[in-house]
């Protein structure tokens, strides 16, 4: 039996349709399925090197709605297929817009035996109607990353450009290459490697040299797997509630103050992430409402708001992320 490769369709702009191919801009993400989606494209089936093509529709949705039911169902997917031994890789379709927070979230709660192969998010900043779509180069690249004999892990390709989980963050609005893993000059890890015609290119930084990076090598061994099942089972206990908060000139401390009013204890305040200034540092006023919101239970967790070099001794995660890594820690706990 041929190996297979999984395609999970989740909506986003690669699934987006304008009323004109002219329009790049004015669409409506998560309007074509998956199955449709893979029929115009290009390359496709020389990427699959004799590989089956199995897609699966998971979601239908403009990631700026993702929730953490619908990653877990992604997640759950994926598990499934991985343990299959003729699955060799899954793709999967997302929006831009929160594809780093799926994809450390995957990162997270997929066993790590399962991660020698490899998880592939891809994604579109045009839609599929869209006479310069980059959707089909980015899915074609996609199946062959998932193919290669080096990938592992959770990964992300856009524009040609492979992330890691770990480190991806979208940093443009229009771009086509509008992810980022940093400066590797800068001591991020940056693109481990680039998709060129058909061919893989992995850079110097290999997924072995995520062992080395000093930002995310202790965040790699602290991430143990989640058990799903307790992830599942907490789903129907609703899942913690963690806010993220933005430092900046002139914060006062009053949108702690106003969460902490409206948590009850059917929907309780359980965690604050701050995105602080430079070093994940907050003015004195929302210092002090993060001290009040301490003394009640709420965890909180400080990150930076600037991209990157994560806190000293600390969160290399962004914002984002961080909330994903602290609603699993009270999970857990
Ligand atoms: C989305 O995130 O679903 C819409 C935006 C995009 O995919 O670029």
């Amino acid at each position: 039996m041929a190996e297979q490769i999984i395609v999970l369709g989740t909506g986003g702009t690669i699934a987006g349709t304008a009323a004109s191919s002219a329009d790049h801009t004015g669409y409506t993400a998560a309007q074509i399925g998956i199955a449709a989606l893979l029929q115009p494209v290009p390359g496709l089936h020389e990427a699959l090197q004799g590989r089956e093509l199995v897609s699966e529709q998971v979601a239908q949705l403009d990631s700026k709605d993702m929730d953490f039911a619908t990653m877990l169902r992604i997640a759950q997917r994926c598990v499934q297929h991985l343990s299959k031994p003729d699955v060799k890789a899954i793709v999967i379709t997302h929006g831009t817009d929160t594809l780093e927070e799926t994809a450390y979230f995957l990162h997270r709660v997929i066993p790590r035996e399962l991660q020698a192969k490899p998880v592939v998010l891809t994604c579109a900043m045009r839609p599929a109607t869209s006479s310069e779509a980059d959707g089909p180069r980015n899915l074609r690249d996609a199946v062959l990353l998932a193919g290669d004999a080096k990938a592992c892990g959770v990964l992300a390709v856009c524009s040609g450009d492979v992330h890691h989980a770990l480190a991806v963050q979208k940093i443009h609005t229009y771009a086509l290459n509008a992810f980022s893993s940093g400066d590797v000059a800068l001591g991020e890890l940056g693109a481990l490697a680039h998709v060129v015609g058909d061919r893989v290119n992995w850079g110097s930084a290999s997924l072995a040299d995520l062992d080395k990076n000093s930002h995310l090598a202790l965040m790699q061994y602290e991430s143990h797997a989640m058990n799903l099942v307790v992830i599942a089972f907490s789903q129907g206990m609703a899942w913690p509630r963690v806010e993220i908060v933005l430092n900046h000139a002139q914060a006062t401390g009053s949108i702690v103050l106003a969460l902490l009013k409206a948590s009850t204890s059917e929907d309780p305040l359980r965690g604050i992430v701050i995105a602080g200034t430079g070093n994940g540092t907050v003015s004195e006023s929302l210092q002090t409402a993060l001290d009040e919101a301490q003394l009640k239970g709420v965890e909180i967790v400080i990150t930076s708001r600037c991209a990157w070099g994560g806190i000293h001794d600390a969160s290399a995660l962004s914002a984002v992320k961080a909330r994903i890594a602290l609603v699993l820690k009270l999970l857990a706990s």
